[in-house]
């Protein structure tokens, strides 16, 4: 195979990220973590997946980085989950010393690499990994939007009944629970949920979806959402290796869109094998914007603790 994702950290997210990346068939998967037989073992149960499920991907587990040479996107979700009560701002001085070394490690062996940035908190830690790797924004892509966004689009389905594929919601700004869903902007099928939804019913969905991640995490007790987040992974992956220039809800540099600079924010970027191609611009009402205004604040707070 001629593509070569490594992904960091084999825990519950990175391993079913490898799960689902292994079932479409477009890259050799390495996965790394700091837990000695962790990668190794989860590699290769997943390895001896592949002649049931009739895929030809190799699957390399390691504690080393050496396995990571040559990588063509590097995935880095190690890190700390959020528990019970935790905001992912808790986690920002743990996570920055792992996402610090993660990087360091794998931009000396894949200096060319995309990265894509999921420790929390994302925004945060995507600006991060930019920084201590020195690589070119186009080149480090925050993995959120498309998370939150296809929280919405589930909510949105159970709510009204109508297939996933025919929803489309957009949720922009940071990755926490000052996120913002854009309702005007989001339909079925073409019609905007504010045309479709009462108030309340849209508010109620909006809510659910900033608070998407602790209702998981307060579920599950122990840990945070993993089959969503690993989905949203892979659809970027390939996106990329594929080169489909597909637009998606992203954490980016911003670079003056939105009004807003040296932070990464979530926006629609366009996904080919460079990385982003483009961040897309909505065109917003002051009320939109105030929410992203806002959003922004508490992204370019966080990222003022990193003392870089
Ligand atoms: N290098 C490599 N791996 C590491 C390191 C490190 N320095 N430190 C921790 N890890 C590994 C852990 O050993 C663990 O296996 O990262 C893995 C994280 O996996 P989980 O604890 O299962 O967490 P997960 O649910 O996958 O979430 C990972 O993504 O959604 C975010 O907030 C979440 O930041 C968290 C990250």
């Amino acid at each position: 195979m001629s593509a070569k994702v490594s992904i960091i950290g084999a825990g519950m997210t990175g391993a079913t990220t490898a799960h689902w990346l292994s079932e479409r068939e477009i890259a050799d998967i390495v996965l790394v973590d700091v837990i000695e037989g962790l990668p190794q073992g989860k590699a290769l149960d997943l390895q001896e997946a592949m002649p049931v499920i009739g895929k030809d991907v190799k699957i390399t587990g390691s504690n080393a980085y050496e396995v990571t040479e040559k990588s063509d996107i590097v995935v880095i979700t190690a890190g700390l989950p959020r528990k019970p009560g935790m905001s992912r701002e808790d986690l920002l001085a743990a996570n920055a010393d792992i996402v610090r070394n993660a990087t360091e490690e794998t931009v000396k062996r894949s200096p060319n690499a995309i990265f894509i940035v999921l420790t929390n908190p994302l925004d945060t830690m995507a600006y991060l990994t930019m920084k201590v790797g020195k690589l070119p924004p186009e080149r480090v892509i925050g993995q959120a939007g498309i998370l939150d966004s296809t929280r919405m689009r589930a909510f949105v389905s159970m709510e009204l009944g109508v297939s996933v594929e025919n929803i489309q919601c957009y949720v922009l700004g940071g990755h926490g629970d000052e996120m913002v869903p854009l309702t005007r902007h989001s339909n079925v099928a073409g019609v905007p949920l504010t045309k479709i939804l009462p108030a309340e019913r849209l508010t109620a969905i909006v809510d659910r979806t900033r608070k998407g991640g602790g209702e998981i995490v307060n579920l599950l007790k122990t840990g945070s959402a993993f089959y969503a987040p690993s989905a949203a992974i892979v659809q970027m992956v390939e996106a990329i290796l594929k080169n489909k220039h597909l637009i998606v809800p992203a954490s980016a540099f911003m670079r003056g869109e939105y009004g807003l600079k040296d932070i990464f924010f979530g926006a629609p970027v366009q996904l080919g094998r460079k990385g982003i191609e483009k961040v897309i611009e909505y065109e917003l009402n002051d009320e939109e914007k105030a929410a992203l205004q806002k959003s922004a604040k508490g992204v370019a707070e966080s990222i003022a603790l990193l003392k870089l």
